[in-house]
């Protein structure tokens, strides 16, 4: 099955056409990143108003990259062997989820396709399902860590999710980006820029000077909120270089993301872990989980499969296929990992 999926859930327009949900035919992303960079941080409407300007060149770029891929002769050969619409619902920005929420539907309709909603949460999940790697084996622990979300949920099979627990306020990207900007680091997504920037750190020699935030809590929720507030202290009260800080924060972050995530993994006996969201980039993160996962079968999907695109978006429709009449399909911005889309 070839589905084409858009997602403009944050200020990325993304579109893809993906076989059975593993195999990427073509993708193409465009991002008003730049203008972003300007303002400090993303403006909804600058957004929005992007995605509207470049929605449908990057629907066109799509169809066009997949003609030979597909080995046709026209775009409309590719439109032919399409066999559904796929677009992120929420949650995201609302202005944004619009554009593509609105464009899906108008392709549906002119193509005469199924439109399938998608959870761009639990698109996320599907990062690890693309591409050649290895069979995922159920149940699994998912470890879904982005700009906006931080939630652990337990994976039975497809379209069989149980929450386990996520943050209670600043989600890990959200605390990396305002820990970037809290320690001069420029760009409105610092998370990147911080971990680079640890990584130049010879030794931490204030390991432990920074809370691990609820790890000798039982259960599976997270706060990284008190985490930014302890930086905010050592940056005013001391000399510590700010790549040292740097290093101190991330390790901290991931000491709690690794521990959580294993013991989810251990109290529900599970075969798989699964990383995913913006965060799970982090090479640290990916590191640390690489060393001490043990006897679970890791699963973290390619770099460019971490952050937002819409190639998980079509693999998540392809594994929970589930079309809805146009109507009932709508952006919503607040819908959480358990929500069906
Ligand atoms: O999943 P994503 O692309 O967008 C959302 O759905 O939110 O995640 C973006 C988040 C940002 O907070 C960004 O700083 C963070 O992922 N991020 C990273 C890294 N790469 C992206 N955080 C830490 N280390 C990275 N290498
Ligand atoms: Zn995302």
């Amino acid at each position: 099955m070839i589905i084409f999926a858009l997602e403009t859930s944050c200020d990325e327009t993304a579109a893809a056409i993906v076989e059975d949900g593993t195999r990427e035919i073509s993708s193409v992303l465009a991002t008003s990143e730049a203008f972003h960079q300007k303002t400090g941080g993303i403006v909804p409407e600058v957004a929005a108003r992007k995605q509207v300007e470049t929605v449908i060149p990057v629907i066109e770029e799509t169809l066009t990259k997949a003609v030979d891929v597909l080995g046709v002769s026209s775009t409309n050969d590719v439109i032919n062997k399409i066999d559904a619409v796929a677009a992120t619902v929420g949650p995201g920005l609302i202005g944004s989820l619009i554009v593509g929420v609105e464009a899906a539907k108008a392709l549906a309709l002119a193509w005469n396709k199924p439109l399938v909603p998608v959870n761009h949460l639990v698109g996320h999940i599907y990062g690890n399902f693309v591409g050649s790697q290895k069979e995922i084996i159920f149940p699994a622990i998912a470890l879904i860590v982005s700009g906006g979300h931080t939630d652990l949920v337990l994976m039975r099979g497809h379209n069989d999710l149980t929450y386990l627990g996520g943050t209670l306020d600043d989600a890990a990207g959200e605390a990396f980006d305002k820990t970037a900007r809290l320690l001069g680091i420029k760009g409105y997504y610092g998370g990147k820029a911080l971990s680079d920037l640890a990584a130049t750190c010879k030794e931490n020699t204030i390991l432990g000077k920074l809370p691990r935030p609820m790890l000798d809590k039982d259960g599976f929720d997270f706060s990284f909120s008190g985490l930014k507030t302890a930086v905010r202290n050592l940056v005013e009260k001391s000399n510590v270089p700010v790549e040292v800080i740097s290093k101190e924060f991330e390790d901290a972050v991931v000491d709690v993301l690794v521990a959580k995530t294993l013991n989810a993994a251990h109290k529900y006996n599970v075969s798989s872990i699964l990383l995913a969201g913006g965060v799970s980039a982090n090479s640290q993160l990916r590191t640390r989980m690489e060393l001490e996962s043990g006897h679970f079968n890791l699963h973290v999907p390619p770099i460019h499969l971490c952050t937002d695109n819409a190639i998980y978006i079509a693999s998540a429709a392809f594994f929970n296929f589930n079309p809805k009449p146009f109507a009932s399909v709508k952006a919503d911005p607040s819908l959480s990992v358990m929500d069906k889309a």
